[in-house]
């Protein structure tokens, strides 16, 4: 159970920007871009705590499909489901706790509780319409940056002692990791499942309204009610997509995602340049233009 999402078939978009980001602050600190067999598993324990994560997801939304092959609970049921979660986020404990060094593991275990907090954010919804749009993205920087920023800060750390060199790989791993899933709220409406390999308006079905549904309803004030019950009501679904189509929600989204993106490139553009350097820079663009 545990293996089952281990099979090289998903983005590995995690621990891609973790080896790129640890080359890259190796070569700014001293011109040598190898990467240490530290900063490797910590690119290994994010994917981890990643697929973890994912894992009590789909318990929690009840979902069937995840990365184009059945969930674990679908194939195993809930109860196991849980349990191989637990199970991949003991092993990643124990690698982090391998690596022997405090700060790390600080650095790591505040990634988990922000996941925690993040999925009781989206449990809950916010009244006052000023809020939503903020506690929107308090739950996106939790349930996804915080995971990449705080695993780009990781591997800066063991890179060099510079904390202006860590704060640029944080903010790095916080903007870009803002704008991934900026875009992944946007898939969730303009995609097919068999491309995301998940199921799609999948945020609506489970109640949740994600930043199109937050533009849309700046244009169109009859989606708030639709909002505050969850769109619970029979039609809620199909209207409120109509809306966000109908809305600039899509496109205002993107476009903020844009600006997160052109964040992050402004924060790893102050480090010295190098191959992987620009390689985060060209990922910026891939997280905008990705499909899947
Ligand atoms: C996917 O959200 C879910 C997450 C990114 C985080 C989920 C976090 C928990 C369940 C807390 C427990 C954490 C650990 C480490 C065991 P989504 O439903 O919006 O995305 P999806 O469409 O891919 O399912
Ligand atoms: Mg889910």
């Amino acid at each position: 159970m545990c293996e089952y999402y281990f099979d090289g078939k998903g983005k590995a978009f995690r621990p891609m920007i973790v080896v790129l980001m640890a080359r890259a602050c190796n070569f700014h600190h001293n011109s040598s871009g190898e990467v240490q067999a530290n900063q490797r598993s910590i690119a290994v324990i994010a994917e981890m705590i990643h697929t973890a994560s994912l894992v009590h997801d789909d318990v929690i939304d009840d979902a069937n499909s995840r990365r184009g092959k059945m969930t674990v609970n679908q194939v195993w049921g809930e109860r196991k489901a849980v349990l191989a979660g637990d199970f991949i986020l003991a092993v990643a404990s124990v690698a982090l706790a391998r690596i022997g060094n405090a700060t790390i593991v600080s650095v790591l275990t505040q990634v988990i509780e922000d996941l925690v907090r993040g999925e009781f954010l989206q449990l809950g919804s916010k009244e006052n319409e000023n809020e939503r749009f903020a506690h929107y993205l308090e739950k996106t920087f939790k349930k996804t940056a915080s995971l990449i920023a705080n695993s780009c800060k990781a591997v800066s750390i063991l890179a060099c002692p510079d904390p202006k060199v860590h704060e640029i790989a944080y903010q790095y791993g916080k903007n870009i990791g803002i704008a991934f899933q900026l875009i992944d709220d946007v898939l969730d409406f303009t995609s097919c499942s068999q491309q995301l390999g998940k199921p799609t308006s999948a945020d609506l079905k489970l109640g949740i309204a994600t930043g199109p549904v937050l533009f849309a309803c700046q244009q169109f004030p009859e989606i708030n009610a639709m909002i505050m019950r969850r769109f619970s009501l029979p039609g809620d679904i199909q209207r409120a997509q109509e809306y966000v189509l109908q809305s600039g929600g899509i496109q205002q989204t993107t476009y903020l995602a844009q600006r997160y993106c052109h964040e992050a490139v402004r924060e790893i553009s102050k480090l010295r340049p190098s191959p992987e350097r620009d390689a985060l820079v060209q990922l910026a663009e891939i997280v905008l233009s990705r499909d899947k």
